[in-house]
């Protein structure tokens, strides 16, 4: 623990994920769709730094534009201190400051990379001493994809991508990603899946439908393959985002033109995520994207899940 003019500073840092494949079931009783994905965390990863407070607050640094993000009660980065407050009976509060590496709506976890990062360090600030199944019973609370930020690596999501059980992985793949200058709304994009399906019923999808992850996905993970993973990224909310934002067609084919072995959306998007077969074609692609005047920023997966950071 750091001290800042004397108050102690605890500092975690949390990955942002993509999606190398997600197929949507039924919707299920509480409103959440039924999944089967397949996470890999990146090595774009959020900072927090907690210090005590007698009240909740968060504000932004870096080099992202977090302006248009909520630093109230509904921010979900307060939300998961105050949910540990609750649970562990601690009567104080905590200030964040967030430095944002994932970009902001764009489809990556960044705002669950926040709230499993203030978790950690909320628990190590407070001394609550929590165990990392109570964390991670509080993480799924707050949001599907906040388990899997804080767990990291490679692990395959169920129900509704909160159910993790931890995947093989070999080496590190390599990521180009296109971010777009606006955000999508994840429930948005469900929505037009729905609507989608509603209109084209039962004959394309059974209602009963489980959904599980290709057995090939999983075999290319293993054996750390670029070509073989490209042949099986998967994204059943590709369709309903590029029928919300028809621009990213053209960014997909942008890359795939250059070099990319080949892209995603990632998670409801709008950041479109493409695997390369090395550093090179990285590089290649990244000058040819920008040309083109979109901005791109490279990662590598998987990476470690949320952990506290010595200063
Ligand atoms: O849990 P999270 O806040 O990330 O989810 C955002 C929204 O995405 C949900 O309110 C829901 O509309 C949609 N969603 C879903 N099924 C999932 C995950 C998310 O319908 N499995």
């Amino acid at each position: 623990m750091m001290t800042t003019a004397g108050s102690p500073v605890v500092h975690a840092r949390a990955p942002g994920k993509i999606n190398v494949f997600l197929k949507v079931g039924a919707v299920m009783e509480d409103g959440y769709h039924d999944l089967a994905t397949a996470y890999q965390a990146v090595s774009l990863f959020e900072e927090v730094r907690a210090t005590p407070a007698t009240d909740f607050s968060v504000e932004f640094c870096g080099s992202i534009d977090a302006s248009g993000l909520a630093t109230g009660g509904t921010n979900l980065a307060i939300k998961a201190a105050r949910a540990l407050a609750r649970k562990a009976g601690y009567r104080g509060g905590v200030h964040l400051e967030i430095e944002k590496n994932v970009p902001i709506a764009g489809g990556m976890g960044g705002g669950s990379a926040d709230a499993a990062a203030t978790l950690l360090a909320c628990d190590a600030l407070w001394g609550t001493n929590a165990t990392k199944d109570e964390l991670l019973g509080i993480a799924a609370k707050l949001g599907a994809d906040v388990p899997f930020s804080f767990t990291g690596g490679t692990a395959i999501g169920t129900g509704r991508g909160d159910q993790l059980s931890p995947a093989l992985a070999k080496g590190k793949f390599q990521w180009v990603l296109a971010l777009a200058d606006f955000g999508m709304s994840t429930p948005g994009v469900y929505q037009e899946l729905d609507r989608h399906r509603d209109r084209h019923a039962q004959d394309i999808f059974p209602a009963q439908h489980q959904p599980s992850v290709d057995a090939n996905v999983l075999q290319a993970l293993r054996a750390g393959d670029p070509h073989m993973l490209a042949d099986v990224l998967h994204n059943d909310l590709q369709a309903p985002a590029l029928h919300l934002a028809p621009g990213l067609a053209k960014v997909l084919q942008l890359g795939e033109e250059n070099g990319a072995l080949a892209g995603i959306l990632s998670g409801s998007g709008p950041t479109v995520a493409f695997l390369v077969a090395d550093a090179d074609s990285a590089l290649e692609l990244q000058v040819a994207l920008s040309a083109s005047r979109l901005r791109v920023v490279r990662a590598t997966g998987p990476v470690h899940g949320a952990r506290l950071i010595n200063d």
